[in-house]
């Protein structure tokens, strides 16, 4: 009864318009296959973000607000969109400050007090030798509402620029065409997840450096069963990712992240034909 009454209270106090939820599947469900989200970690270090700029919901982004770098952000793909790419960085007011503006902000826009305290800010990166690298890129984002909402530092983390620039942006591109050509013609909708693993290195002494990037998708057809899917991960350097199959891409992520399970999708509803011949 206690414990009822303080959900109750929780979500009482978490409001209608606040962006950092209690339950972001509950909040923003639309950008999850199957309004499933991957795994989220208890611990209250993560917070969950539907991710909001101009009061428009763009993506979701679970974040660790102590390497303060996300461990995924999750969202639609809708076709190669030809965004431009705006230069200044958005923060989450809502992270320091519960009370602060549910929309993502320009820092100077953001109250001083305790701003950084559970996030990035640009200085962290300033002089880290490592790119702000995009979890949901603006190359795959569907409009350019979405485009500049990939701005904000909760879809980033330190990343090798050689890396981001090349084999990351690479994959990012390869994997946004082949989407375009095998699930978007068939009408399928695409889930895409772009996370991180927290590595033992860290810049400005507040925010850690990922050791590996990681991103995975799966297009459901008209009946919400996975049709084509596809998971890769790589060392944050500049090497190719590496195709993974979705049982090794499980363990890997099980292992990096020291947990019992870890799910992206539900590909249980894949067809099992298909299912035989990815995982062969
Ligand atoms: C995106 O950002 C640019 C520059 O920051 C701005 O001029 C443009 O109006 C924004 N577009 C949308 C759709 O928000
Ligand atoms: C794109 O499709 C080609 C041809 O099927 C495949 O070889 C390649 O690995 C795919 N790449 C990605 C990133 O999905
Ligand atoms: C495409 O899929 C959407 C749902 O994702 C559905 O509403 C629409 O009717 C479909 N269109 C066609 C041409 O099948
Ligand atoms: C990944 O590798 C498997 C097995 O070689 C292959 O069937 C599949 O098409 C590859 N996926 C992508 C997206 O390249």
């Amino acid at each position: 009864m206690l414990l009822l009454l303080h959900v109750l209270m929780l979500s009482l106090l978490s409001g209608g318009s606040a962006r950092v939820v209690q339950d972001f599947e509950k909040e923003c469900g639309q950008f999850f296959a199957n309004g499933k989200s991957p795994t989220r970690f208890p611990n209250p270090q993560y917070r969950q973000i539907c991710q909001t700029l101009n009061n428009v919901v763009y993506y979701a982004t679970f974040y660790d607000t102590h390497n303060k770098i996300p461990v995924y952000s999750a969202y639609k793909f809708e076709g190669l969109k030809d965004c431009k790419r705006q230069k200044k960085w958005y923060i989450e007011p809502q992270l320091d400050d519960n009370n602060a503006s549910p929309n993502m902000q320009f820092e100077k826009d953001v109250k001083k007090q305790g701003r950084g305290d559970h996030q990035a800010l640009k200085r962290d990166y300033m002089k880290s030798d490592h790119d702000k690298g995009h979890l949901e890129p603006v190359f795959q984002a569907n409009s350019q509402g979405c485009a500049n909402a990939t701005f904000t530092l909760t879809n980033a983390a330190p990343q090798n620029p050689s890396f981001n620039r090349g084999q990351w942006r690479k994959l990012e591109e390869e994997m946004a065409r082949n989407l375009s050509d095998q699930c978007l013609p068939k009408n399928y909708s695409v889930y895409i997840v772009t996370g991180v693993v927290p590595g033992t290195k860290n810049i400005n002494n507040r925010v850690t450096v990922p050791s590996h990037f990681w991103t995975a998708y799966c297009c459901l057809d008209n009946n919400n069963k996975c049709q084509v899917s596809g998971r890769f991960i790589g060392k944050n350097k500049n090497n190719a990712p590496e195709n993974k199959s979705e049982v090794d891409l499980k363990k890997e992520l099980e292992t990096h992240y020291n947990v019992a399970s870890f799910e992206l999708f539900d590909y249980s509803t894949e067809p099992p034909a298909k299912k035989r011949k990815l995982n062969k």
